[in-house]
């Protein structure tokens, strides 16, 4: 059934207390998101209605200010809860299995039992840790995501992807190990976005403009397929000079959009043909290439590098669309909308510094997504909808790349 942008989504309604709240339906193992300004201080009740358990292991990003912090325990404390705190610095290198180690004999050494919580409370790389420590300490315990960043919220918080980077001899491998467990609550607490520093903001944005880019190849299928673009575009501004709720309204949406893709292929297994939750990956096996080279950063100044998860998921987004373009896929006109909406997030859609195609390609061979050997791509087939595209010829994925190549 095809939807239009205008209708309320199916998977979200709105509580008592005014929070959005888009249920995640996946049989026995369903939960709900909640979206609202001011979450964090009700931390405390609402893991009490989700969990049975009453000793909390919070892990929290070290950026945090102390008064989020302080909110949240003292929620919990309020509630009933015991609480241990820990804290991360969040970076790609500080994302492995050391961290995780260390996380898990902290928990040990707190007589954490099999019903208590562990609550990430921070961005994508504690969600991520605190995550898979949560999954696979006592063979699983109950996750709360308490998402910080408008990228954590609208992406990473919400699916149950766990999981840490592994260190190889050609560099960092993201994500290589981890497991699919869904947390049993998620609280995304817009209040904070207030204090996000602008790129973080404008990297969050770029998820966004992804969902948006996928809209109509969902299962919730919306019609126009280019509509939630055309929504997402007009209010870009808006939310960039700080309008909340033009904000929420926007993590709301695309977390439903997430939430409905996540519900019909949990553990990304459907076939290429379907698309399924790959489809989420649009722009990423290109933007993994680059995440991970050190010295790439968005303004070619060093000390902005590196690129920024979303940095580069933007700049993805438009190899993927030059990629398409090239294997006919795509109309040129599209390739440009999607340029200038990447502008419009206040994104770079070039970038100085990028090594040889060759050794692009060969980055591109090690992401997770290379199946039997194969490259599977997600590229876009018209504004709002993308299909897999399995080993797509390799002067197509060069003029992907020559897409955002500048010189210097
Ligand atoms: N970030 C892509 C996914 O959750 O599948």
């Amino acid at each position: 059934m095809k939807r239009h942008m205008g209708e309320p989504f199916p998977n979200v309604r709105t509580d008592d207390a005014g929070h959005d709240v888009v249920r995640v339906e996946l049989a026995e193992r369903s939960y709900d998101v909640l979206i609202g300004d001011g979450l964090l201080s009700e931390v405390g009740p609402l893991t009490a209605e989700a969990v049975s358990g009453r000793r909390a292991f919070v892990v929290m990003d070290e950026h945090l200010p102390e008064h989020v912090m302080h909110t949240v325990l003292n929620s919990l404390e309020s509630a009933g809860f015991g609480t241990t705190l820990t804290v991360v610095h969040p970076t790609e290198a500080n994302k492995t299995l050391d961290t995780v180690d260390r996380l898990l004999h902290e928990i040990a050494e707190t007589a954490h039992e099999r019903r208590d919580p562990v609550i990430a409370l921070g961005g994508g790389i504690v969600g991520d840790i605190a995550g898979f420590a949560g999954a696979v300490y006592r063979r699983g315990v109950p996750v709360i995501q308490c998402p910080t960043t408008l990228l954590s919220m609208v992406d990473a918080s919400v699916g149950g992807k766990t999981g840490a980077n592994l260190m190889s001899r050609t560099g960092l491998r993201k994500n290589l190990v981890g497991a699919f467990w869904q947390p049993s609550l998620v609280l995304a607490d817009t209040g904070v976005l207030e204090s996000l520093p602008e790129r973080h903001l404008r990297s969050g944005l770029a998820e966004c403009l992804k969902h948006a880019l996928i809209a109509g190849s969902t299962p919730l299928a919306l019609d126009p397929a280019d509509a939630m673009f055309r929504w997402t575009n007009e209010i870009l501004l808006k939310v960039r000079m700080g309008d909340a709720e033009l904000l929420r309204r926007l993590v709301s949406r695309s977390v439903a959009l997430k939430a409905a893709v996540v519900a019909g292929d949990e553990r990304e297994e459907a076939p290429s043909s379907e698309g399924g939750r790959a489809i989420l990956n649009l722009g990423h096996t290109f933007a993994h290439a680059i995440e991970t080279i050190p010295h790439l950063s968005p303004d070619g100044r060093s000390e902005s590098s590196p690129l920024h998860h979303g940095e580069a998921v933007a700049l993805g987004l438009v190899c993927a669309g030059a990629c398409a373009v090239h294997l006919g896929l795509l109309d040129e006109e599209s390739l440009r909308r999607i340029r200038v909406a990447v502008e419009r997030l206040g994104l770079e859609s070039h970038l100085i510094g990028l090594p040889p195609d060759e050794e692009l390609i060969d980055r591109m061979r090690h992401d997770k997504k290379v199946l039997s050997g194969r490259l599977r791509l997600v590229l876009p087939t018209a504004i709002g909808e993308a299909v897999v595209v399995e080993d797509p010829v390799r002067e197509s994925i060069f003029a992907g790349w020559k897409a955002i190549r500048a010189g210097r």
